[in-house]
């Protein structure tokens, strides 16, 4: 019996040739599976139509969107994570991705797993990772193992006569938290990014001409309502996707260092990652501590860097969670950011847990005797005073 092969799809080159490939080199059965992190109706539609037309054993189109949206984009944002700026909206649905993957091949009685990832990003890590370490199953990954450049994966679809659904020459990654763009002329940082490849963003100058305020309630670190609107928080981020955009906010250029050590010119949309983060940051000032603020702060890079690194399962990740959810225990409240041409500044904090006290910060306070703090500065200096009398 020929052995079966779930394979991670989306429709895009890489997959739609790895459907022929692992039945041609790989004399193996194909049953795809697309997993929807929020990549729209019509990309999850296209996946199915891809599918059918290239002709695997089988197609599964999985919804993953709610599960995304609450058990990875809202531990993004309770960390605020974000790695070189990035809001990490591909790494976070990797885990996921891979995992609903895991249970279909488990279901299905497949032998192994296949995915699309060259061999030189982060996103065969991601993959691999998990399936790993939540699997026995076997692992193929056609594009790496042949070495496939872009050029000859296109020849090679024209060849078996795979149409691809689109005439998109860059490579696209896109999830409810993020999209992301490489590739073709991109792929050099002396080029000038042309116009459109922007879909979810405004430029600058077609940005809303008059600022634009909105309002975001927090509970326990999550987002819960939009201007006034309780809604699920994968409601909220599509919201919030819209109002960012229009606003120029979320477009990210930068240069990548990859988990292989690679530089790359990345370019993303994140615009609701970029508002709701600045957001809950705004919140956290108001409600933790200076030594708690000092803390995320670094716990947030150390999160970052393992959800980048392809260290989902890396127990210091779930440790961090916890602290996390520990500390957001107080990050409840309302926040009303303005959004002007690509800026984004807090303009109203209010908490129940604020921890900000206008009795004591007002000039006009009486009952505070300032005077008490003359002793305190005394001893505040006073090792440094100390040193510095050595030599005087
Ligand atoms: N550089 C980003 C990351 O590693 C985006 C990767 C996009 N992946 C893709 N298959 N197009 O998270």
């Amino acid at each position: 019996m020929t052995d079966k092969v779930v394979l991670a799809f989306s429709g895009g080159l890489d997959t739609s040739v790895c459907v022929k490939l692992l039945e041609e080199k790989y004399d193996v059965e194909v049953i795809t599976a697309c997993v929807d992190v929020g990549q729209g109706e019509e990309e999850m539609e296209k996946a199915k139509t891809m599918a059918s037309k290239i002709g695997g054993l089988k197609h599964y189109n999985i919804d993953a969107k709610e599960e995304f949206a609450n058990e990875y984009i809202a531990r993004g944002i309770k960390a605020n994570a974000e790695y070189e700026g990035y809001p990490l909206s591909t790494a976070l649905a990797r885990p996921l991705i891979a995992k609903k993957i895991i249970e279909v091949a488990e279901k299905e009685g497949a032998t192994a797993i296949a995915h699309g990832c060259t061999g030189k990003g982060n996103d065969q890590f991601r993959f691999e990772a998990i399936i790993l370490s939540m699997s026995d199953l076997g692992i193929i990954a056609p594009i790496r193992e042949m070495n496939l450049t872009r050029t000859e994966e296109k020849e090679y679809a024209e060849s078996k006569g795979i149409e691809l659904s689109y005439d998109k020459i860059y490579s696209i990654d896109e999830n409810i938290w993020g999209r992301s763009i490489e590739g073709d002329l991109l792929e050099d940082p002396a080029n000038e990014p042309p116009e459109d490849i922007y879909e979810w963003t405004k430029s600058w100058q077609e940005a809303n001409d008059k600022p634009e305020k909105v309002s975001i309630e927090f509970e326990e670190g999550i987002p819960i309502a939009i201007n006034g609107e309780m809604m699920p928080l994968i409601d909220i981020i599509k919201k919030a996707n819209e109002i960012a955009g229009n606003n120029a906010i979320g477009r990210i250029d930068t240069i990548e260092n990859r988990l292989i050590g690679i530089k790359s010119r990345e370019i993303y949309e994140t615009p609701g990652a970029k508002l709701l983060i600045a957001a809950h940051k705004a919140l956290e000032e108001l409600v933790l501590t200076t030594d708690e603020l000092r803390f995320a702060e670094y716990m947030s890079t150390l999160y970052a860097d393992l959800v980048y690194r392809a260290l989902w399962q890396e127990p210091l990740r779930e440790d961090l969670d916890q602290a996390f959810d520990k500390m957001q225990e107080r990050v409840s409240g309302e926040v009303v950011m303005k959004l002007y041409k690509g800026s984004i500044h807090p303009l109203i904090r209010k908490s129940p847990f604020s921890l900000h006290s206008i009795e004591q910060i007002t000039f006009e306070d009486k009952d505070t005797d300032q005077r008490e703090v003359e002793g305190m500065i005394k001893h505040h200096g006073l090792q440094a005073a100390n040193y510095h009398k050595l030599n005087r």
